[in-house]
């Protein structure tokens, strides 16, 4: 299913609901906006936002045997084995604040990847009385023409301490390198240079898009039209969410 944003006006993601969301998986290449998104759906559904490599970039900073097995591989745009990321998924997924519900941005990025997850949800997540009961996870895939791919990661600017993206392109900040949140130095990811970005955008071409096969394939996928502006991909992924919500409310 694709949905448009044909009649949508460009709301933000601002005062929702947490009760019983479940699990949100945001899927797409490098640059697509998982990141960007997936911190909106956090703030409106007051869940929180789990990216694996945001994880995985903290673990290379602290240098713990995680991120010194991780680093070279990261730098050299490929994926981190599977091995190495189910314990780091497994341990945040099991505190509390993930049980009302999470947003995951950058996981799965194999299929086996997408096979442990379903396992772990039905043997460990679910059975928990603090969480929503059993549901399928909520999957969107925000699709981005691969031009537009590589002007986004090019131009892409951090601010390490709010988390908050910017592109010096199409999102710049008020001053150029400075956070408008709070004045921090905003910076280049080490893996945003051109060789490595190409080496991403392979690895996901190999890897990862068959992980939206995997959920096609059981009627989950839902495709959005990344290409617009921020404010309108929000909306489609708002109406997406609210769907499922609606969906899963009638059947009761
Ligand atoms: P990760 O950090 O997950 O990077 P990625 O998947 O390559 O995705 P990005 O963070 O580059 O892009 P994004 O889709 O979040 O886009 P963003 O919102 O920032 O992974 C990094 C590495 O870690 C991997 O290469 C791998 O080595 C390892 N790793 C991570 N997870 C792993 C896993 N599960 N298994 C194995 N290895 C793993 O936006 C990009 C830019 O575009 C920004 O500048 C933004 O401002 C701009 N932008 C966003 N949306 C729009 C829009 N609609 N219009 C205009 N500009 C926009």
């Amino acid at each position: 299913m694709k949905l448009e944003s044909e009649g949508l006006g460009a709301s933000s993601m601002a005062n929702g609901s947490s009760r019983g969301i479940g699990p949100i998986i945001l899927l797409g290449s490098p640059g697509a906006g998982k990141g960007t998104q997936a911190k909106r759906v956090s703030e409106r559904y007051g869940i929180p936002q789990i990216s694996t490599g945001d994880l995985l970039r903290d673990n290379v900073q602290r240098q713990t045997p995680l991120g010194l097995q991780a680093k070279d591989v990261m730098a050299r745009g490929e994926l981190v084995p599977d091995e190495l990321i189910y314990d780091m998924v497994a341990h945040r997924l099991r505190q509390v604040d993930c049980d009302p519900g999470f947003v995951l941005d950058g996981f799965p990025r194999t299929p086996a990847q997408a096979g442990w997850l379903d396992e772990f949800l039905d043997n460990e997540f679910f059975d928990s009385p603090q969480r929503p009961g059993r549901c399928a996870p909520i999957v969107v895939r925000i699709d981005v023409d691969y031009n537009q791919l590589l002007h986004r990661l090019t131009g892409r600017r951090t601010c390490l301490a709010s988390g908050h993206i910017y592109n010096v392109y199409l999102q710049p900040p008020r001053v150029p390198d400075t956070c408008d949140l709070d004045g921090s130095r905003l910076v280049t990811r080490d893996d945003d240079r051109d060789d490595v970005i190409r080496e991403r955008l392979t690895a996901y071409q190999v890897q990862t898009k068959p992980v939206a096969e995997y959920y096609e394939r059981q009627g989950r996928l839902v495709s959005v039209n990344g290409d617009l502006p921020v404010d309108e991909v929000t909306e489609l992924i708002r109406l997406v969410i609210e769907g499922h919500r609606a969906a899963r409310a009638d059947s009761f």
